[in-house]
């Protein structure tokens, strides 16, 4: 049977909402393949909800808003290009092809915009085949990578990230110094990084308790990186010490305080 990409697409519903509306009136055909969520702005599309989309299986996510600036709520399609771009981050982090990820611009009044853009992107999410996390059976190694994805997506140190870099790249930090965007990158990278490292880390000890050699070759994760990890972890009270096991140090996942 051939492939039936099951997308699900975020709608604003000031404009791209209306843009769809417009195709649907005017008898533009495009493919069924999207399911609609309609959302009064692109902005509010979280990071964490589109992994969790991802990690049920959908083959691919598309995020329409306003075009730059006329989103409804001045800036909220800047904050959508925002998350997004951490999303696609966490999302490359764990293997799985951010080609399963689109953000595009469409207004009321661009209804054929908004069905090629859809024809297109059901294009490429065929080309791109099913996602390995749907069907009956899903790779289990990738969905783990993918919950702690959305862990990281979740927390608070980078939805506080997403959430001051509009400000921080325009307008510079708490002490006026100017951060450009390269140096905002930098960060967002580094972070990134250890968000999803600690989260993969906490997950694989929810599973089962381990030692630092364990973890790092069940992660495939340098030793080095999995103890300072687990020292940041430690200090956060998300892991203690369960025993010792010869000279290693058994750790065990504490309840993670929100
Ligand atoms: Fe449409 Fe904000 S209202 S993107």
């Amino acid at each position: 049977m051939a492939f039936e990409p099951n997308i699900v697409g975020f709608l604003c519903n000031w404009c791209s909402y209306a843009g769809a509306d417009l195709a649907g009136v005017s008898r533009i055909q495009y493919p069924t393949n999207l399911r609609v969520i309609r959302v009064m702005c692109s902005g509010r599309v979280e990071p964490a909800v589109v992994l969790s989309i991802l990690a049920e299986g959908a083959d691919g996510v598309m995020i329409t808003g306003c075009h730059i600036g006329d989103c409804h709520y001045i800036d909220g399609n800047l904050h959508a290009k925002r998350k997004y771009e951490l999303t696609r981050r966490l999302v490359e982090k764990t293997g799985l092809k951010t080609g399963r990820l689109r953000l595009e611009w469409v207004s009321a009044a661009e209804g054929q915009r908004f069905a090629d853009l859809v024809n297109d992107f059901t294009e490429q999410i065929r080309e791109l085949g099913p996602s390995p996390l749907s069907g009956t059976t899903p790779d289990l190694g990738l969905l783990l990578k993918v919950r702690a994805a959305k862990a990281a997506a979740e927390g608070f140190r980078l939805r506080a990230l997403v959430g001051k870099e509009e400000k921080t790249v325009t307008d510079g930090n708490v002490y006026g110094e100017e951060v450009t965007q390269e140096e905002w990158d930098k960060v967002m990278t580094e972070s990134v990084e250890t968000e999803y490292s600690r989260h993969r880390i906490h997950i694989a000890l929810t599973e089962a308790p381990g030692s630092v050699k364990e973890l790092s070759e069940k992660l495939g994760m340098g030793s080095q990186a999995v103890l300072e990890h687990i020292v940041a972890l430690r200090q956060l009270g998300w892991v203690d010490v369960q025993e010792i096991r010869g000279t290693s140090p058994v750790y065990v996942t504490m309840e993670v305080p929100q």
